[in-house]
């Protein structure tokens, strides 16, 4: 039987998840997103144009790929349409599951004012609405994709919803929409979208049937999820590989790959425990050579080493059997370069990522640095020191680095095997 193969963020997201996606999409005929809305930012380079997508898998360059957003996403539909104008021949490209949850306006407007309320407790969420649309997925008054076939009783059961809520917004600031204009806009979500909402679980399960390749894009990463993550500082979806059955609708034994992406040192957007941040010059260093400033959000991203500990974890509750480790160009030209091999934790050394990462201090490795990976399109290519990295990283991770990038270019990338 045809397996479909999963791509996952392995650290706090950011990794290059894009690009990979990108690169492998050329061989696989459907790429579905199974998590995540437009908290998401994938880059793409290709043929010297930046594109950045949020919602939209990143195999939409690919033109025969079709593209899949699958029931684990939510969707807000006016970013999905305003995204969509990128690409004029997008008909027939893609499809939107009808049991994906809407994210609507009202919900950003609960993630902005509860971030607001908690003061220095906040989260540092993309103010997108994630938390809020999922939360109402979960405690089961949320709304799905299909319903935006039926306008009208979507509006009027999101009015319900209002009217029987009012004291709880009206303490948050959040004001209730005006009927006619929510009407007016679900009519439009409707026209702009209707074509392309469907049954994906039925599209997956018979490009399976069919012996297509499947691939399925994780967004957000491992350290950001809802379970395994720095909780309550993380996303509201399951972003391991674990979540790609629930978020498309297919069953564990058909998941092949699973390819795990990371960062050759380590980035964080938001608040949270970060035990190998660097927040001297070598972290200063790392944000500005390697762009790290957020693709949704504009935000500086808190900089800092691999984290071998985080790593090893990630491989294991994913299942990964490929890391494809990015940026590595950004490491040109330090002397040293730092690892954290261990955890000091509670007066001991542990090797282990435990129950909370808070006050956790890192036990680091120091290995000698390179001046030039940049551009390199073959292992050989890479300097020793680069080489010795590398090895160093598969042995402290328990798993194999197949693919190395080395700039943002799709076709500066080793494939070792
Ligand atoms: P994603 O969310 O995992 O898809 O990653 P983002 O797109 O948010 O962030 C990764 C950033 O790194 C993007 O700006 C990419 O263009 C860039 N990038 C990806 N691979 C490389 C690489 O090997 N070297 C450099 N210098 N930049 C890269
Ligand atoms: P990609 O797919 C990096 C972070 C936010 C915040 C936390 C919760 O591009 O890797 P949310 O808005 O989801 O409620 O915010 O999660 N976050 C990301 N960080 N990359 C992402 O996605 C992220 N999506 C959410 O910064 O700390
Ligand atoms: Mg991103």
């Amino acid at each position: 039987m045809q397996k479909a193969d999963v791509i996952v963020g392995l650290q706090w997201g950011d990794e290059g998840k894009g690009k990979i996606v990108d690169h492998l999409a050329q061989e696989y005929d459907l790429v579905c997103r199974f998590a995540g809305g437009h908290n998401a930012g994938h880059t793409i380079v290709a043929d010297g144009k930046k594109y950045a997508l949020h919602l939209v898998p990143s195999g939409v360059l690919n033109k025969r790929a079709l593209n899949v957003v699958g029931n684990g996403v939510v969707l807000s539909p006016k970013d999905f349409i305003k995204e969509l104008k990128q690409f004029e021949d997008i008909k027939g490209r893609i499809v939107i599951s009808d049991k994906a949850h809407l994210l609507l306006p009202y919900h950003a407007k609960i993630d902005q004012a509860r971030e607001r309320l908690k003061g220095d407790k906040a989260i540092g969420t993309t103010g997108k609405g994630i938390g809020p649309a999922y939360g109402d997925k979960i405690t089961r008054v949320g709304h799905r994709v299909g319903e935006l076939l039926n306008p009208q009783k979507l509006c009027d059961d999101i009015m319900n919803y209002f009217a029987i809520n009012k004291p709880v917004f009206d303490a948050m600031g959040v004001e209730t929409p005006d009927a006619a204009k929510l009407l007016a806009e679900l009519k439009e979500y409707k026209e702009a979208l209707g074509e392309y909402i469907t049954d994906t679980t039925l599209v997956v399960w018979d490009a399976l049937d069919s012996g297509k390749r499947v691939l399925l894009e994780g967004a957000q990463g491992t350290m950001l999820d809802i379970d395994h993550g720095t909780y309550p500082y993380v996303t509201s979806s399951t972003t391991v590989s674990a979540g790609a059955c629930s978020g498309l609708g297919i069953a564990p034994h058909t998941i092949g790959e699973v390819v795990g992406i990371a960062k050759a040192y380590c980035t964080r957007v938001g608040n949270g425990p970060f035990p190998s941040e660097d927040l001297g010059e070598d972290g200063n260093y790392l944000r500005e050579k390697g762009h790290e400033f957020g693709t949704t959000t504009g935000r500086p991203r808190r900089c800092g080493w691999f984290d071998a500990v985080a790593m090893k974890h990630a491989v294991r509750l994913n299942g990964v059997s490929n890391i494809s480790l990015m940026k590595l160009d950004v490491l040109d030209g330090l002397d040293e370069i730092k690892v954290c091999v261990g955890y000091e934790f509670e007066g001991k050394e542990i090797d282990y990522v435990p129950y909370t990462l808070d006050g956790v201090k890192p036990v680091y490795k120091t290995f000698k640095g390179w001046q030039q990976s940049k551009g390199a399109r073959e292992y050989d290519a890479l300097p020793q020191e680069a080489k010795e990295y590398i090895e160093a990283l598969e042995k402290l991770c328990g798993a194999k680095i197949g693919i190395i990038s080395t700039s943002p270019d799709r076709d500066d990338t080793i494939i070792r095997d």
